[in-house]
């Protein structure tokens, strides 16, 4: 435990029904302030106040409103902080369960996140958190860094971010972490058997790629990620309208949220076998581009009859999946930006959680409640599965059918799952739609807390 800097200003959270006691132990002077300002922890108002000695911004208070109980408060409740305080140093006071210790300094580093590649922040000087130093706050700022970069990954457009660069950054996590990389560029893909990854990538000049990491000592429980990386998304040549495609930069979110939680499992030496496999492609239109009516060979030997070029990601996961059960692991989870109908389900903030154990699925969607990194479940409905027939092949990577897209995505990328794989798959955005504190427009990297809170629950 790190005793705060002399320097470090308190900051009190305070429901109002807390706030008679808070009160209570409060100087003249502060109390002055607080009566004068009428505050009564006012939900995300903020207030410096004095102490005896004169120092006129010696402490904070942050009201919390109605919530019932301290344990309530989620990390969105302090993610203003940051921007709303002077300059200067502070910290969290009082002894504060592990819980709320956790969401607090996770809240102000969350706050804290900026994209700043392409210009300069537009203040250097901030305020700055010393956080307590136990292992609550130490997970908090894991957290934070893991999920800084997802959100970084997701934010850079798609001329700095192709599936060469996305290799680049795999690579590099590889190294500082000492795990294993290894990629399949290009034409390579053919003979080592990945069609899918190649069909849907040939058509841009930049190479499609299937990347590879591989961490931990093999006598632990093996978990395999597989995120979704069409760095991309522009339809192919049944090409997306222009404001479906504005956004399509994040299409490879599922591949930034599986490298943000490898980073987060190797930082804390979390006692797992993990592989991660990215496919890592452009969704480009060419002459050479895959097209509506052609069949082709998947790795696990299935003809897929491609009703839509748009439909890719599953795809490029149905190869990485066929892969990924390859040395039997013991769970698989796949993360993929992989249908609009998902957002049109459960909108932007609620990605969709599809899963062949309904108490795997419960607990992912208790604790993601518990995490605030929520995720609502959607049925692998067996009755439509037929809906996926093709004349000529397999299988049709869509359904004729206009409804529950969410699902296809799903039942298609379980024809790809052997029996006996456990299997988690999430549908999700990746992107705040909405300006709020700690939740900029831009990237958000969903999942990731929630993955790593139920790796360490089942498996420590
Ligand atoms: N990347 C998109 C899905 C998507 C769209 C995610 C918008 C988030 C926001 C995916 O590749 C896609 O285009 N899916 C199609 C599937 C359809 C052709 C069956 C879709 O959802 O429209
Ligand atoms: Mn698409
Ligand atoms: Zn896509």
């Amino acid at each position: 435990m790190v005793i705060p800097h002399a320097n470090s200003r308190p900051i009190w959270l305070v429901t109002e029904a807390a706030m008679p006691r808070f009160l209570a132990a409060q100087g003249p002077a502060s109390r002055a302030v607080l009566s004068a300002q009428n505050f009564n922890a006012e939900r995300h108002r903020v207030m410096l106040l004095p102490n005896e000695a004169g120092d006129p911004t010696a402490a904070v208070v942050l009201g919390l409103g109605e919530l019932a109980s301290l344990e309530l408060l989620r990390w969105w409740h302090v993610a203003g902080l940051p921007d709303k305080l002077p300059v200067g140093r502070y910290h969290f006071a009082d002894a504060l369960p592990d819980s709320v210790r956790y969401q607090s300094e996770l809240g102000w580093r969350l706050g804290e996140y900026r994209y700043l590649r392409y210009r300069a922040a537009p203040s250097s000087a901030r305020a700055q958190l010393d956080s307590l130093g136990n292992e609550a706050s130490e997970r908090a700022k894991r957290h934070a860094v893991a999920c800084s970069l997802t959100r970084d990954l997701i934010n850079t457009p798609a001329n700095d971010l192709g599936p060469a660069e996305l290799e680049a950054v795999m690579q590099d996590l590889a190294l500082r972490h000492g795990a294993m990389f290894r990629s399949i560029v290009g034409d390579e893909l053919l003979t080592a058997n990945f069609p899918l990854v190649h069909a849907v990538g040939r058509a841009s000049d930049r190479a499609p790629r299937l990347l590879e990491l591989r961490w931990g000592s093999e006598d632990h429980p093996r978990i395999t990620l597989v995120g979704k990386g069409v760095c991309f998304d522009s339809g192919g040549l049944d090409l997306k309208p222009a404001a479906a495609m504005l956004l399509m930069k994040k299409d490879m979110g599922g591949a930034a949220v599986a490298l943000g939680l490898a980073q987060a499992l190797m930082q804390r030496g979390a006692p797992l076998r993990l592989r991660v496999l990215i496919p890592a492609v452009e969704n480009a239109v060419g002459s050479n581009a895959f097209r509506p009516g052609d069949v082709l060979r998947s790795r696990r030997g299935l003809s897929v009859e491609i009703g839509n070029t748009d439909a890719e990601g599953r795809l490029v996961l149905a190869d990485a999946l066929a892969e990924a059960q390859s040395d039997r692991p013991d769970l698989v989870v796949d993360f993929a930006t992989l249908t609009g109908a998902a957002r049109v389900a459960l909108g932007p903030e609620l990605p969709a959680l599809f899963c062949n154990d309904p108490v795997v699925s419960q607990s992912l969607q208790h604790l993601g409640d518990l995490e605030a990194d929520p995720v609502w479940p959607l049925p692998l409905w067996d009755a439509y599965d037929d809906e996926l027939s093709s004349r000529i092949a397999d299988i049709n990577n869509v359904s004729s059918s206009s409804f529950s897209g969410a699902i296809f995505g799903a039942l298609f990328l379980r024809r790809f799952i052997e029996p006996g794989t456990a299997w988690i798959h999430f549908d999700l955005y990746g992107w705040n739609a909405r300006e709020r504190p700690g939740r900029p427009v831009g990237a958000d990297a969903q999942v990731l807390r929630l993955m790593d809170r139920y790796l360490a629950e089942r498996f420590g």
